[in-house]
């Protein structure tokens, strides 16, 4: 990682602006400018669709939870290994515009190119692009081109692009294509996958151009699933809207629509492109082509200022919760921005798709849904963004007998496990060690949901859905250890990876232990709030689930005798049984160029003999559940872990931060809060063309809100135990608390804390009970 980076565009609070097309930047600035809306993602790419090669660019429309699948080959396969891959697809293109200028084409690489301005107005959820291209003949044409993913409309991406000719009268012609000719970057986004998807995946079933039009359906060749697409264009020019003007032609792959008109001197002419996707996973498929016809229809009706402007507001209202303001510290601003705007539009919004550990930004990890979803962005959601929250646990609930039928395969008579790796629900992680065997997915999903119910209040949710999740993850946890003698006859987790992916297949790994624990106790305690207050509800539960009482009892005998490595001389928790055992870790024997590529240059087993950690693991256990702890018991454990941790993984620093700040470590809470604040804008890792790092984007707010501000809500309990860094003056962000809406401002010696809306709320500072009853109301809190 390379933290000494100049910034990469100029810092500006709200926007991202690229100044110059460079070719050998188009790669990592395609994942910069993505956009999504959560079901559509599409790739920062230019409408000209330059041919980039695969080390230069990567054409990307993907839809989520759609997905190619193909037969995975092992040297040696394992019982329950994943038979199927699934790899987010990448879908026909609907952006291409060509545009004709007089007879010359435009492209930036001819010609020359004055005033290029590509910018990603966060604010507004819009991608902007101005310049004045001068043709190598010399003619001056204006353009401004506009591109959003609606939030209004979730199957809507819509172009608006702008001619103006300038110094010159003549045809303008554009010729607005779908090209169905597209294939994964498998090879460059996924080097170690050997299964695909390689070549074009899907098979056309339909393609056509008709009067404004254009539709296409194929289907894919492995996994079986349709995907529709189309679009609809709108031209005018001088006032006047014209349809007559268009052309069709329609090719094996591709079909085109060509518009030509009239380009008056100093007279702007636009096209209005409404592109729409979506596929069999949403409706059946004979209904798909009347799907995105009617969608177009309306999309179009609208236009495209109407879903500006809907696109506005409802940034608008992200913004109002979800803004972290660093008063004069633009630097940090911008990051802040960047990683709140891109992990808001990743998030799937309708109950039947995740969130990718890239988004939809790029095909990175294949465009898997891991923890980074429940551990590192819901924690963030369900303050900001509660709705969009809930649906991703929706998502959750809804592949529930995918989850249950995984853990018949691990040999559990009872419960759900849920998958390390997943888009459809079902276990997609080829290498069990660093995959299946991460079982803290379960308890990381109960915990989340946990959180939102803490924070929301939102009871119906626990009835309906909440319990269920919690019972049926519970009772793997009741299974897959025992009583051990050898240990004191405590409750043994053996085999498991905990989150740290350099010590895998340990024993008792404290954090999934842990981590158990607080599920069966949370599931005890949906549990009996049912039978208290919705015995009705409990006793269908109870007889869907076939739950014994007796499975109660066991679970309360595992609370109290969960076993947790610990180290009598050193007073910390090991990561787990081994952890101590294995060699310390000499970093001088490994060349600099291989230090942060382990496993792509030595062997697994070299790696996890040694004492050392990938990632933050037994720390975050204990600062998701830091009301268990002594700060000193957590100050000795953060001072052992620092040593020990090479934050080989982008999700570490932010947490190290978090657990620094409450420890009293500002400094140094600081130093990992900068490493993580900037992390994809400025491209530390060198690898943001693949796609964003989702978790740590949202672990920033985490390192603001809960690390400086101290918060934590647990036991129904908010908390604050605020705290400024050295750098800053003051710093200011709002959470959703049960309804309220509550802003917290932070500044050299005071915290403010104003009830912004809601009937009213209550919260501890340092210890001491504060309720605020009246709107517009603060209490002020001396630091
Ligand atoms: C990390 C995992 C993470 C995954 C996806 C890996 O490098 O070790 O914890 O879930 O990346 O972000």
């Amino acid at each position: 990682m390379n933290i000494d980076k100049k910034p990469i565009y100029p810092v500006e609070a709200w926007d991202i602006t690229e100044l110059e097309f460079k070719k050998e930047y188009n790669y990592r600035n395609e994942t910069t400018f993505s956009l999504s809306n959560g079901y559509i993602g599409t790739r920062g790419t230019f409408e000209e669709a330059y041919p980039f090669d695969i080390d230069t660019g990567l054409e990307g429309n993907f839809v989520n939870g759609f997905y190619e699948s193909e037969h995975i080959r092992y040297g040696e396969a394992n019982f329950g290994s994943p038979l199927r891959s699934q790899s987010i697809l990448n879908l026909p293109n609907l952006k291409e515009t060509k545009v004709l200028l007089d007879g010359e084409m435009f492209s930036m690489e001819t010609g020359k190119v004055r005033g290029y301005k590509r910018t990603l107005h966060m604010k507004e959820g819009v991608l902007e692009r101005k310049l004045i291209w001068k043709s190598p003949k010399g003619k001056e044409t204006e353009i401004r081109i506009c591109r959003l993913v609606s939030f209004a409309r979730k199957n809507i991406m819509a172009i608006l692009y702008e001619v103006k000719p300038l110094n010159y009268t003549g045809e303008v012609r554009i010729v607005s294509k779908l090209q169905a000719d597209v294939e994964n970057h498998t090879r460059k986004t996924n080097p170690i996958v050997d299964y695909g998807p390689f070549g074009r995946r899907l098979e056309p079933k339909k393609l056509y151009a008709e009067e404004r039009k254009l539709y296409y359906e194929g289907e894919t060749l492995g996994s079986k699933l349709t995907v529709a697409c189309g679009s609809i264009h709108k031209i005018h020019t001088n006032g006047m809207t014209k349809s007559e003007a268009f052309r069709q032609r329609v090719n094996k792959l591709d079909a085109e629509l060509e518009i030509c008109v009239y380009g008056n001197m100093g007279k702007k002419i636009s096209l209005e492109k409404m592109i729409c996707y979506s596929t069999e996973l949403d409706m059946p498929k004979e209904q798909l082509e009347r799907f995105i016809a009617d969608e177009l229809r309306h999309a179009e009706r609208e236009g495209y200022a109407v879903l500006e402007e809907k696109q506005k507001k409802y940034m608008e209202n992200f913004w109002k919760t979800a803004d972290i303001s660093i008063k004069g510290n633009e630097f940090l601003q911008q990051g802040i921005h960047f990683n709140m705007f891109h992990i808001f539009q990743s998030a799937g919004r309708d109950g039947k798709t995740g969130m990718g550990a890239k988004g939809l930004s790029g095909e990175g990890y294949e465009g898997h849904y891991f923890w980074d979803t429940e551990m590192y962005v819901l924690p963030v959601l369900i303050y900001t963004e509660p709705e969009v929250a809930k649906t991703l646990l929706d998502y959750r609930y809804y592949t529930l007998d995918q989850a249950r039928d995984r853990a018949r395969v691990l040999g559990h008579d009872k419960g759900a496990l849920f998958p390390w790796r997943t888009i459809n629900g079902q276990e997609a992680s080829t290498y069990y060690p660093l995959g299946t065997a991460q079982y803290h997915i379960n308890a990381d999903i109960a915990y989340a949901l946990s959180l939102y119910l803490q924070v929301t209040g939102d009871i119906e949710y626990l009835v309906e859905k909440g319990a269920e999740i919690l019972i049926e993850t519970a009772r793997v946890w009741a299974d897959v250890g025992s009583f051990s003698e050898c240990k004191n006859g405590k409750y043994c987790i053996c085999d498991v990876t905990g989150p740290d992916e350099y010590n895998v297949l340990v024993d008792n790994n404290f954090y999934t232990n842990l981590m158990a624990r607080e599920n069966l106790r949370d599931a005890l305690q949906a549990i009996n709030y049912l039978k208290k207050n919705r015995l009705q509800t409990w006793e269908k539960l109870k007889e869907r689930l076939k739950f014994l009482e007796v499975e109660a009892e066991q679970w309360e005998k595992i609370i109290e005798n969960m076993y947790f490595p610990y180290d009598e001389i050193l007073k910390i928790y090991p990561m787990d049984d081994g952890f101590m055992m294995r060699k310390p870790w000499d970093e001088s024997k490994i060349p600099p160029e291989k230090r942060a590529w382990l496993y792509e240059n030595y062997h697994p087993l070299f790696i996890m003999r040694h004492r050392m950690s990938k990632q933050a693991d037994a720390i975050l256990g204990m600062y998701l559940h830091s009301n268990l702890f002594s700060e000193e018991e957590i100050r000795r454990n953060y001072d052992f872990y620092q040593k020990v941790t090479l934050h080989h993984s982008s999700l570490s620093t932010c947490i190290f931060g978090i657990v620094a700040s409450g420890i009293g470590y500002l400094e140094e809470a600081y130093d990992y809060f900068s490493q993580s604040a900037r992390m994809d804008l400025d491209d530390y890792h060198n690898n943001f063309y693949a796609g964003i790092h989702a978790a740590n984007m949202a672990g920033t707010w985490q390192a603001i809100v809960n690390g400086f501000a101290g918060m934590r809500c647990q036991n129904t309990r908010l908390e604050f135990k605020p705290t400024i860094p050295e750098e800053w003056d003051e710093y200011t962000f709002r959470i959703l608390y049960r309804k309220a809406l509550l802003k917290v401002k932070i500044s050299k010696n005071e915290a403010r804390f104003t009830l912004l809306e809601g009937e009213n709320i209550v919260f501890y500072v340092k210890e001491k009970e504060i309720e605020i009853t009246k709107r517009g109301e603060t209490y002020v809190q001396k630091i």
